[in-house]
């Protein structure tokens, strides 16, 4: 499936000409998918184990001999994959060696606010943050990226993001495929542009913020996976700023969905697709036929493309991408038997719901009528204590909602029980237009009346717009203290 569409220039917020054609899912996969290294570490005396990770600007050749631009983590391009063990203390050397102020944050981490690297854990260049928590959730697909106010799409965008996996002996006892780049391989998805000769180019500008026409998987163009084990874990991001995808096999396979944000489902469930917004995660697993050639790719409905729209573009329902290409080797080994129950996850019992509030996400980029602001926090709640979030989307396109520290289950949306692909562990939801999403969520084990979580559109460019909010986390009776307008340097 081909279709056309008209680019708009680098990032003029809609005001750009048009530029260029360029087709959408007519992709070669003629590279080997490349797969970020595992992290070094290494174990203190104190049996902390400490990772380092540099920010710092770089090129990046996505077509062999042709150079772009870009900023990575330890390289020019994404970051490597930190893995740690539920229980471990961790400790993440952070050094800033780009020349303006960035942050690092831990998406889908459970950890103190003052670790959390959101906006007010700004890095200034040259300086090095050291924030340290110890491991306490559940096995997951978790992620790292910037978050520095009002310029996190820009950071993400020019290749700052990477994984962070967790691990626990339930996962580990059930025997899934845990070969790193073998049998179990991680698909950081993002889209981009490129000049015909292969130059990375910045973003359309869509509703949804910047957009691209073509994808990278891990960085690589065109990428193909040659596998020889009859099961394959796949963990997919969507690090894209702003585009959703519908992930789906070539050839109408279903699905097999085996855990979202923040865990393992109880059981897996078969999908046509899974659409996964900015900042969502979904492992699914992958039963290849000896031999066989299958395409990932993303194609999604009418009511999800919406938001994918560029401003003055001509791609109307087009969306269509090729991801990947899996190639299986001949001769596979064979699938080992996994047990029917993955995990056990009982929901929250909303009798225990201790306080509501309400969330309204409008066509201003602002929530309940405020955009962010660094020096209020919105909403003050009390640790161990369950909370209902009330989480509408109150515009015509869909958005993105996460919410720092905690992973939370939604209890309804528009009232219904959630499809079993969102009964599981998430810290972002899509939210379709016009929806109501209930959520419930505890925010365990930390106060700090001085340091604020953050909880905002997954949209990066919505979230510098400032659909952003602040909350902190309190002992009984206590206030939130921080009253500062401007962030912390460290
Ligand atoms: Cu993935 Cu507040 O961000
Ligand atoms: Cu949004």
């Amino acid at each position: 499936a081909t279709a056309t569409a008209v680019a708009v220039g680098l990032s003029g917020c809609g005001l750009a000409v048009p530029a260029q054609i360029s087709t959408i899912g007519d992709v070669a996969f003629d590279r080997p998918l490349a797969i970020p290294p595992i992290a070094e570490s290494h174990v203190d005396a104190d049996g902390t184990r400490v990772f380092s990770l540099d920010a710092q600007a770089g090129t990046t050749e996505f077509e062999p001999g042709v150079p772009s631009e870009t900023w990575g983590f330890d390289g020019s391009y994404l970051g490597p994959t930190l893995v740690a063990e539920r229980g471990e203390h961790v400790r993440v050397d952070v050094t800033n060696s780009l020349d303006e102020p960035t942050t690092v944050h831990w998406h889908g981490m459970h950890l103190p606010a003052a670790m959390d690297g959101g906006p007010h854990q700004m890095v200034d260049p040259g300086a090095t943050w050291s924030p340290e928590w110890t491991i306490d959730q559940r096995a997951a697909t978790l992620w790292y990226h910037p978050h520095p106010h009002g310029a996190t799409e820009s950071h993400v965008r020019r290749g700052l993001a990477g994984l962070f996996l967790l691990h626990d002996a339930d996962e580990r006892a059930l025997g899934l495929p845990s070969e790193y780049g073998v049998d179990d391989v991680p698909l950081i998805v993002q889209d981009t542009g490129f000049s015909a000769d292969g130059r990375r180019e910045g973003p359309q500008r869509g509703y949804a913020g910047g957009l691209g026409d073509e994808l990278l998987v891990n960085g690589t163009r065109g990428p193909y996976l040659e596998v020889s084990d009859g099961l394959v874990r796949l963990r997919l991001l969507n690090a894209s700023t702003a585009r959703t995808y519908g992930f789906t096999w070539s050839d109408g396979r279903p699905v097999e969905l085996i855990a979202t944000d923040g865990g393992l489902l109880e059981a897996s469930v078969a999908l046509d697709r899974v659409v996964l917004s900015p900042g969502e995660r979904a492992e699914v697993l992958l039963r290849p036929t000896p031999g066989e050639r299958v395409v990932l790719r993303s194609e999604l409905t009418a009511e999800a493309v919406g938001s994918n729209r560029v401003i003055a573009a001509t791609n109307g329902d087009a969306d269509s991408f090729d991801v990947l290409e899996v190639r299986a080797a001949d001769v596979l080994d064979p699938a080992p038997s996994l047990p029917a129950q993955l995990a056990s996850n009982p929901p929250f019992d909303p009798a225990e719901v201790a306080t509501t509030r309400r969330f309204v996400l409008d066509d201003s980029f602002e929530i309940n009528g405020h955009a962010m602001d660094l020096g209020r926090v919105d909403e003050t709640v009390t640790v161990d204590t369950l909370e209902r979030w009330v989480v509408e989307n109150d515009t015509d396109l869909p958005h993105s909602f996460h919410v720092h520290d905690v992973q939370f289950r939604i209890a309804t949306i528009d009232g219904a029980a959630p499809p079993p692909e969102l009964a599981g562990w998430k810290d972002t939801v899509r939210l379709r237009p016009h929806a109501e999403y209930e959520l419930l969520l505890r925010f365990e084990d930390y106060a700090d009346p001085a340091h604020p979580y953050m909880y905002h559109c997954h949209l990066l460019w919505h979230e510098d717009q400032g659909m952003m909010g602040q909350f902190a986390v309190v002992e009984p009776g206590q206030r939130a203290t921080m009253t500062e307008g401007t962030p912390h340097h460290g």
